[in-house]
């Protein structure tokens, strides 16, 4: 067992010497190979979207000639669903913005949470906003940022289904690439995440729901990178959870 083990070592070069030039080109290898690996999703999710333009025509089609309602009716429903999917694919894959402007994020928060209000009402989930930073601006790109909040705050009413909290919180942090750093907390009632899910929830397409895409975290964190961040999570079972977003803030 050992003897093997050592032989892999010895297999691979290795040079001290230029071992920091080596993590270099490995890091530059493989910084291509995801570009390399967005770009192939990009153009597969655009052809996947070309060929539901034609498939979608035909259900039309059938659908007006009224034949076999219901298997039309499901079979649209489907494409729905993929077209939502490819479409949540182009976004995970596509280039960093270049458009970046100074954002409010209390104001964009308050303006994501605003569109899901009925729906948290409706089920009875109480939406709690606790906003402390002193200064919310972050340089960015607003629709994406948006994007990032209404994943999570969607999320989190998922996971509580009915009956429950909800709680946004902002608060300024010291440290990180612009000076400070602004943190914002969705706190959920919900039953919390397993261990063997936790370690998974950013992957693309893990979900446990059964019309999830399982997208939803993986763009979020993407969301927060590209804005100098990053995204945590913090759950117990039986306790709820709490996603983390930190963004550089702007001085
Ligand atoms: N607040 C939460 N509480 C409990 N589990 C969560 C929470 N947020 C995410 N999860 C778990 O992480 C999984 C992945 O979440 P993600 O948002 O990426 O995809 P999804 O919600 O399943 O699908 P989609 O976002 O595309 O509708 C979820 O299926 C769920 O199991
Ligand atoms: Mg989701």
């Amino acid at each position: 067992m050992s003897a093997s083990h050592s032989e892999k070592k010895s297999s691979r070069p290795v040079e001290p010497a230029s071992a920091a030039g080596n993590d270099l080109q490995d890091n530059l290898r493989r910084l291509d190979r995801l570009a390399n690996l967005g770009l192939v999703s990009a153009s597969l999710a655009h052809e996947i979207k070309n060929g539901l333009v034609a498939i979608k025509t035909y259900v039309e089609i059938l659908l007006e000639k009224g034949e076999d309602r219901e298997m039309a009716g499901v079979v649209r429903r489907e494409l729905v669903r993929i077209d939502g999917l490819a479409t949540q694919m182009l976004r995970l894959s596509a280039p960093k913005s270049k458009a970046l402007a100074p954002v409010s994020i209390h104001h964009l928060l308050d303006l994501s949470l605003r569109l899901l209000e009925h729906q948290m009402s409706g089920r009875m989930i109480v939406l709690k906003r606790d906003y402390r930073a002193g200064s919310d601006l972050v340089r960015g790109d607003e629709s994406q940022l948006q994007q990032a909040f209404m994943n999570l705050v969607l999320n989190g009413v998922e996971a509580i289904g009915s009956n429950g909290e909800l709680t946004v919180r902002t608060e300024t942090a010291p440290g990180g690439p612009g000076g400070n750093t602004l943190k914002i907390y969705f706190q959920d009632t919900g039953p919390g995440i397993s261990p063997e899910h936790l370690s998974r929830l950013f992957e693309p397409f893990f979900t446990t729901k059964q019309n999830g895409t399982g997208l939803g975290l993986a763009i979020s964190r993407r969301v927060a990178e590209d804005h100098l961040g990053n995204i945590e999570v913090v759950s117990e079972l039986g306790r709820g959870s709490t996603f983390i977003i930190s963004l550089a803030a702007e001085r």
